[in-house]
């Protein structure tokens, strides 16, 4: 199988549902903000210290060590911030968007202050959604609306689609 990105806002589940995915079908797991935490340090302090330009730095560098084949990946909301990741997903493998409303998404997230970008005032946010919504739904090989759904629910769609 090749790899699966998961993609979607913060909050979209991509973690959650990834490590499902992982524990039912048996497919190896990644996670890119982890992997940056592995290496770097807390995503939080890294913002703060060395800048957002440098996490997606980092970001980009954790996608190009990724297997190709047979691994399901969780990344960050803001993966599609850089062309270059766009194009290492797509020549890599298949892309699941996971689509959440803004209103489940700050449900979801409330005031998590380990989000650095979600720490901006609301109308920014939500034009930060609007803006990376558009990049999601152009670059998915598959969009799944998570909305009043479980995690099984939505892996069971997913393994659908893989099969
Ligand atoms: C980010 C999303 C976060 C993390 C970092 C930046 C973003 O990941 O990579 O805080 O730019 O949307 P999650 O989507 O897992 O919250």
């Amino acid at each position: 199988m090749r790899t699966v990105y998961l993609i979607g806002f913060m909050g979209s589940g991509k973690s959650t549902v990834g490590e499902l995915l992982h524990r039912k079908s048996g497919i190896s797991y990644l996670d890119t903000d982890q992997m940056v935490v592995d290496q770097y340090g807390d995503i939080a302090s890294i913002f703060e210290k060395e800048g957002e330009t440098q996490f997606r730095a980092y970001e980009t560098e954790m996608l190009t060590r990724i297997p190709d084949k047979n691994y399901v990946v969780s990344t960050g909301g803001g993966i599609v911030e850089r062309e270059e990741n766009h194009t290492l997903m797509k020549q890599n493998g298949m892309i699941i968007h996971l689509d959440t409303s803004f209103d489940e998404i700050t449900g979801r997230l409330g005031e998590d202050p380990t989000r650095p970008l979600w720490g901006q005032y609301d109308s920014d946010k939500y034009k930060l959604y609007i803006h990376r919504r558009n990049c999601y739904t152009t670059l998915a090989d598959f969009t799944i609306m998570t909305d009043q759904k479980t995690p099984e629910t939505i892996v069971t769609e997913m393994m659908a689609f893989l099969s």
